[in-house]
């Protein structure tokens, strides 16, 4: 048997190529970012064929760096920003628009006349999500009715559906010719098109979006020990490798951080945040906020749920202070800035730039930069961003213990943003619960190699994976009780000021 697994990491900002060797570390690496495409005010699109040609280029690389090939590789694994839109044609392989990010609002009106009949609570009910811009199913049927014949090559299934996984996937296995046309239960669970308990597509929400069953990918397990199709020789891989993994990024981190029980949980601080719950096997009805999505489904095994807490803009309020602001020259830098100053000086700023997700779900929120007083610097504003990303986390961590009643004793946390000591500190301190951070923290890549090694046998069981997991950092919390219940109030105070800033009507 070969001696590693390669995984495919399409992010929202950038594509990673990794391989991991048996005992689940790093062997080589290689990422490429892609151009965010914002034509308005609330748009965000990417470019299909440049997410291909990235993929291409990072596996080329990354195996030519590792000197590898594809016969060292046991299998493959694919994990993707989730809820992206991509429609192309599967005869031309030509796309019919971008690709419609997760973080676009321009179907904000859809979703909100969702929301005001019963059909919001069909959705609710049967896809675990409350309506709203995050999901597939509204762009879909934007594009269906924005793309001049699509509509009709839809319903005869020559325009096809998929996230960025079936896009790979379908691309990987030969594209136009042959290509296979396939998604997970935990990419299709953040459609609202797909029903939770029987994990299929649901004639009655395809209806409320109209969308044309042909078009939709088939749903097999995240670790699939039949595989999806193997790569093809003349791909980027040069040869052919089983794809055998498939998980949506947050569900992929949750299986890299191995929580594989009941109760544990973890938080990925990345573009937006995003904090995973396993409930185990049944899935769990929120009613703090919190969306019910699949965790995975590994081969003939029970599809194993989590309740999720989503946050928008967590790492990217970072970015925009480099790039719109221009107030720091590079993501670490934030904490340099932070940390000129003791504490927030009465600022608050809540980044709500595509409304605010879990636990509001309020499409009409924007944006705030609060308290502002003569005294306050860059600095304050730094800090401000960096209390924000831990904040939004609190919110969605009340929320998840007033579901479920489990109580956090420890945060496990991986992503870009905790290479920020400061940021993890505060997070700790806002939560009044320490915080820890495993020494493999590309565990997105991580969970989509286990998925695909699962399956193929290269891993035994879930267990197996357990003993890869070891803490590299903790960070216990140092505020009195008073200053967290002090500071969580002002940011109560200043998410008011956000919502009902866009009129719907
Ligand atoms: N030292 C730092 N302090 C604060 N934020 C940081 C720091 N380093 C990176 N970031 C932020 O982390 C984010 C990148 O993290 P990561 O690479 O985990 O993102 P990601 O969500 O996986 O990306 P993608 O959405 O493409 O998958 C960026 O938004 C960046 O601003
Ligand atoms: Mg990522």
């Amino acid at each position: 048997m070969p001696d590693f697994v390669g995984a495919v990491d399409q992010g929202t900002t950038s594509t990673r190529f990794m391989i991991f060797d048996h005992s689940g570390n790093e062997v080589a690496r290689h990422q490429l970012e892609h151009q965010q495409i914002m034509p308005n005010a609330g748009w965000v699109e990417h470019n299909p064929t440049e997410i291909w040609e990235r993929t291409r280029a990072v596996i080329e690389t990354g195996l030519r760096n590792a000197r590898l090939s594809a016969s060292d590789l046991v299998a493959l694994g694919v994990t993707n920003q989730r809820e992206t839109t991509l429609v192309w044609n599967r005869r031309t392989g030509r796309p019919y628009y971008n690709a419609i990010v997760w973080q676009d609002t321009r179907t904000d009106r859809i979703a909100a006349a969702l929301n005001r009949d019963g059909r919001g609570e069909v959705i609710r009910e049967r896809a675990g999500l409350p309506p709203a811009t995050y999901f597939s199913g509204a762009k879909i049927q934007w594009i269906l009715e924005n793309v001049d014949g699509v509509r009709e090559a839809a319903e005869s299934g020559e325009a096809v559906f998929g996230t960025t996984d079936t896009w790979l996937l379908w691309n990987l296995t030969g594209g136009a010719g042959g290509g296979v046309h396939v998604t997970d239960p935990t990419n299709a669970s953040r459609t609202m098109l797909m029903d939770l308990e029987t994990l299929d597509w649901d004639d009655e929400l395809l209806s409320f979006f109209g969308v044309p069953r042909p078009m939709l990918p088939r749903i097999l397990p995240s670790s699939h020990p039949e595989g999806y199709g193997l790569t093809r020789r003349t791909g980027p891989l040069g040869g052919e490798v089983p794809l055998a993994g498939d998980l949506g990024d947050q569900q992929a981190a949750t299986v890299g951080q191995v929580c594989f029980e009941a109760g544990e949980a973890k938080n990925t601080y990345g573009t937006g945040n995003f904090l995973l719950l396993n409930t185990g096997t049944e899935p769990v009805r929120s009613r703090h906020g919190l969306l019910t999505t699949v965790c995975y489904r590994f081969g003939a095994e029970p599809p194993v749920y989590a309740l999720e807490g989503s946050i928008a803009v967590t790492g990217s309020a970072v970015q925009w202070l480099r790039d719109q602001l221009g107030i720091i020259s590079g993501a670490a830098q934030s904490e340099a800035l932070a940390r000129q100053v003791d504490d927030n000086g009465g600022v608050y700023f809540v980044p709500a730039f595509s409304g605010l997700f879990a636990p509001y779900w309020r499409s009409d929120a924007r944006g705030v930069i609060v308290g502002l007083s003569r005294y306050n610097t860059n600095a304050h504003i730094a800090r401000a961003a960096l209390e924000a990303i831990c904040y939004q986390s609190r919110d969605v961590v009340e929320a998840m213990q007033a579901d479920s009643g489990v109580v956090l004793d420890v945060l496990r946390v991986d992503g870009g943003v905790t290479a920020n000591n400061l940021c993890m500190q505060l997070q700790a301190d806002v939560l009044g619960v320490p915080v820890s951070k495993p020494v493999v923290a590309e565990t997105t890549a991580l969970g989509a190699a286990y998925a695909a090694g699962l399956a193929v046998g290269f891993w035994r069981s879930t267990d197996d994976l357990r003993t890869h997991w070891n803490e590299a950092r903790r960070w216990t919390p140092t505020w009195s009780d008073e200053q967290r219940e002090k500071g969580y109030a002002g940011w109560k105070k200043a998410v008011e000021r956000t919502l009902g800033w866009v009129e719907m009507d």
